[in-house]
């Protein structure tokens, strides 16, 4: 199988990722002066949720459509995925058909074994381990508000998630320094720090990962899937909400960022998302273009410079 796929940032070469936030920047320019860009007419993206979504599904099918295309909602309880049928069967009669397919998944091996039999290029729209497709909306919104994030500091406070892994991932190929500040018990797979090298600090307390950051990031304390331990997270992680007065002690010109959904009074104060370093409704909306561009990128190889 030739298929590029996008289940990882490493996945992508640096010049890779960076060569689609520019042309996520671009369609964004496209699509603000009305102008239509419909290189995917005719083809077809299958979108596979086992987990919930508003931006992921939105953004893809919002954003087939607007590339000329169109998108299939597949759910897990309405195909014969959800009665046993096994993923590589699945990806074997799917890839024969679609031109490309987004899966967001419990077990990142879902991916994988699906990407393995698949003729077609697949994206991960979110597993328990990683959500690439989030990292190339913020690095978008970075770059589009200040610039190369190349040698800036990040923060990421709170839970050592799949969020938290694709940043590790980013602070690899985007080249920055990392903060983690979790509580003991909670810390990213040692499997992505190890990759990371000193590019990641693991640390105890928001504070000493906040001080003079550039961006700051959070995400829930829950992740899908982990709703029966919702009780003795909101316990353990109090001391690490983001607060107006944690973004105080960043850099001056420190963005806040959340991939959204949020929930104010847990991981976030009630008013961050007013304050003017929140740029998550930003992030959100760039959901759209920076995945137009991958999904131009992966799709229609007139894109792609090989
Ligand atoms: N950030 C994000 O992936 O949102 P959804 O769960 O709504 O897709
Ligand atoms: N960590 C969260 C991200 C949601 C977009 C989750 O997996 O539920």
């Amino acid at each position: 199988m030739n298929a590029r796929h996008f289940l990882s940032l490493m996945d992508f070469t640096p010049a890779e990722l960076s060569g689609v936030i520019r042309r996520g920047i671009e369609l964004k320019g496209l699509r603000k002066r009305g102008e239509l860009h419909e290189p995917l007419k005719n083809r077809v993206l299958g979108m596979i949720f086992e987990k919930s979504s508003t931006r992921t599904r939105l953004s893809f099918e919002a954003g087939m459509i607007q590339l000329g295309g169109q998108a299939i909602f597949l759910s897990p309880r309405d195909t014969q995925l959800g009665r046993g049928e096994p993923v590589e069967d699945g990806a074997i009669v799917m890839s024969s058909m679609l031109d490309a397919v987004m899966i967001r998944t419990f077990a990142h091996a879902t991916l994988t074994t699906f990407a393995a039999k698949s003729r077609v290029p697949v994206i991960n729209g979110l597993s328990d381990d990683l959500h690439p497709c989030q990292l190339l909306a913020d690095m978008q919104t970075f770059h589009e508000q200040r610039g190369s994030i190349q040698g800036k500091t990040v923060a990421w406070i709170g839970d050592g998630n799949n969020m938290c892994n694709s940043y590790i991932e980013a602070a690899i190929q985007f080249d920055f320094q990392l903060r983690v500040a979790c509580p003991e018990g909670y810390e990213p797979a040692e499997r992505f720090l190890a990759q990371a090298g000193d590019r990641v600090k693991l640390v105890r307390d928001p504070r000493e990962a906040a001080r003079g950051a550039h961006l700051v990031s959070t995400d829930v304390w829950t992740s899908m899937g982990q709703e029966e331990q919702a009780e003795q997270r909101l316990a353990r992680f109090s001391p690490y909400q983001v607060t107006r007065e944690l973004l105080d002690i960043a850099a001056p010109d420190v963005l806040f960022m959340h991939c959204l959904p949020a929930h104010r009074g847990e991981e976030i104060s009630h008013d961050l998302l007013d304050d003017p370093r929140a740029v998550a409704w930003e992030q959100a909306e760039n959901r759209l273009h920076a995945q137009k561009a991958l999904l131009e990128y992966l799709v229609e190889p007139a894109y792609r410079a090989e």
